[in-house]
């Protein structure tokens, strides 16, 4: 019963657009995306060809300093990344605060929260050198601060880092090695892992990038930043669609598979029932990155000789979907967090990890996109305004007389 155009009248120049739908809230020279298209580019570059022809610590570089590295700057970062990996011996006693069932996402936000009690003297977002160690520690440490989040859900022992492997081994052997038996890295595993960090590894101006720029925005530091878009991705309406997805169709085979009758619930509108890993605020076409991990998903359930009846039941539901006027009309397809589910369950993690392996992609995008708004001259606090449609002016009524 509000009406909102009188009252935007009255308050002047404010443009209410909940949600930004229709607002851009900077300039950025990161990722472009064009959503009727289906196309995804990081710094110019076509998603699918990083994703055949790099790997996920290159695609970092180029998010963050904005070009592809010569082999002597790879190799310089990487190695600079690599000599970070090892979490201070306090912050690891951090874990033993935790539940042991506790959700790896509030740890890996709170833990990141916790760096910057450790490296207060590279706090100050205008000093471009704190910016940069602060940048190598948060890539270093986020693989070996997740691992602990899911070694802590099982109660075994954190193993230090082995420096003599890559990014992506690294992270899967401190998650899944024991102490005593050699771990070898599936580099089938590895391979595809990487390859979902790169699709993952930025959006633009999704909910928890903006989230890091506009915390950013008050000069709150880099971890600070970062910790908050942690949080911002953990909603099912975000990067928990991913765990979300699993959910469902183990849902809908517990109810004895029938997909056409959960689609009939989701177009009913029967409440709290969505196609999850289905639909996009920017896109509206085929998600150019679910396409990929479409194929990836088949690929590593053969390597990995697996096969998954939810795989099966997350065909049948696309089949239906994209036949269906609802979803046609609303222009509602897979995107990225539909099929990346199924291959981490595949490569052995439990379904409350799949949202923390987004963060862990996502993590260069977080970091490049403070650090542009960080330089950029036209940066001010992230400030919205309001149309206010509360009471206009009361006076004050004692308790007694209420
Ligand atoms: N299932 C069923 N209906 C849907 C879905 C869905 N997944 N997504 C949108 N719709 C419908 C809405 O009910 C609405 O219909 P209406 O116009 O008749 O009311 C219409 O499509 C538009 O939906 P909005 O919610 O207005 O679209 P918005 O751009 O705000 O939301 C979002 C985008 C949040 C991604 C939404 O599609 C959704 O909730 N999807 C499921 C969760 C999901 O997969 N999230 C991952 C997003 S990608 C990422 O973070 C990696």
């Amino acid at each position: 019963g509000v009406d909102i155009s009188a009252l935007l009248k009255q308050t002047g120049h404010v443009t209410l657009d909940p949600g930004y739908v229709n607002t851009g809230a900077c300039t950025s020279a990161i990722t472009y995306i064009d959503g009727d298209a289906g196309i995804l580019r990081y710094r110019g570059y076509p998603i699918a060809e990083l994703a055949e022809k790099s790997n996920f610590l290159e695609v970092s570089y180029l998010l963050i300093y904005g070009e592809l590295p010569t082999q002597a700057q790879y190799d310089e970062f990487a190695e600079k990344i690599r000599r970070h990996t090892l979490l201070d011996e306090d912050l690891k006693r951090f874990f033993d605060g935790f539940p042991r069932d506790a959700h790896p996402m509030p740890v890996l936000s709170s833990a990141v929260s916790a760096l910057s009690t450790f490296y207060q003297d590279n706090l100050d977002p205008a000093d471009a050198e704190s910016v940069e160690i602060s940048t190598v520690r948060l890539l270093a440490k986020l693989p070996t601060i997740a691992a602990y989040a899911y070694k802590k859900t099982v109660g075994q022992p954190f193993l230090y880092p082995d420096n003599s492997l890559g990014y992506i081994e690294n992270f899967l052997r401190m998650t899944f090695g024991l102490p005593a038996e050699p771990y070898e890295v599936d580099p089938a595993v590895a391979e595809a892992l990487d390859l979902l960090f790169i699709l993952h590894a930025d959006h633009e101006q999704n909910c928890s990038t903006s989230t890091v720029r506009l915390v950013g925005s008050s000069q709150a530091n880099l971890f600070a930043s970062i910790s908050s878009g942690i949080h911002a991705l953990s909603g099912p309406r975000h990067g928990g669609a991913n765990s979300a997805v699993l959910s469902m169709l183990e849902q809908i085979v517990a109810e004895g598979g029938d997909v056409a009758n959960f689609v009939e619930r989701v177009k009913s509108r029967e409440k709290g029932v969505r196609l999850m890993g289905f639909g996009h605020r920017v896109y509206k076409n085929y998600d150019p990155r679910a396409a990929i991990v479409k194929k990836t998903a088949d690929d590593v359930l053969d390597r990995l000789g697996k096969s998954d009846q939810l795989l099966d039941i997350a065909k049948q539901l696309e089949e239906v979907a994209l036949n269906d006027d609802y979803f046609v009309q609303r222009k509602l397809y897979p995107n990225v967090d539909f099929y990346t589910g199924l291959i981490y369950r595949a490569m052995g993690f439990p379904t409350q990890m799949f949202t923390v392996l987004f963060a862990l992609g996502r993590l260069p995008g977080w970091i490049a996109q403070w650090r542009e708004m960080i330089v950029d001259p036209a940066n001010k606090i992230g400030r919205p305004r309001q149309v206010y449609t509360g009471e206009r002016e009361r006076s004050f009524v004692g308790m007694e007389q209420r």
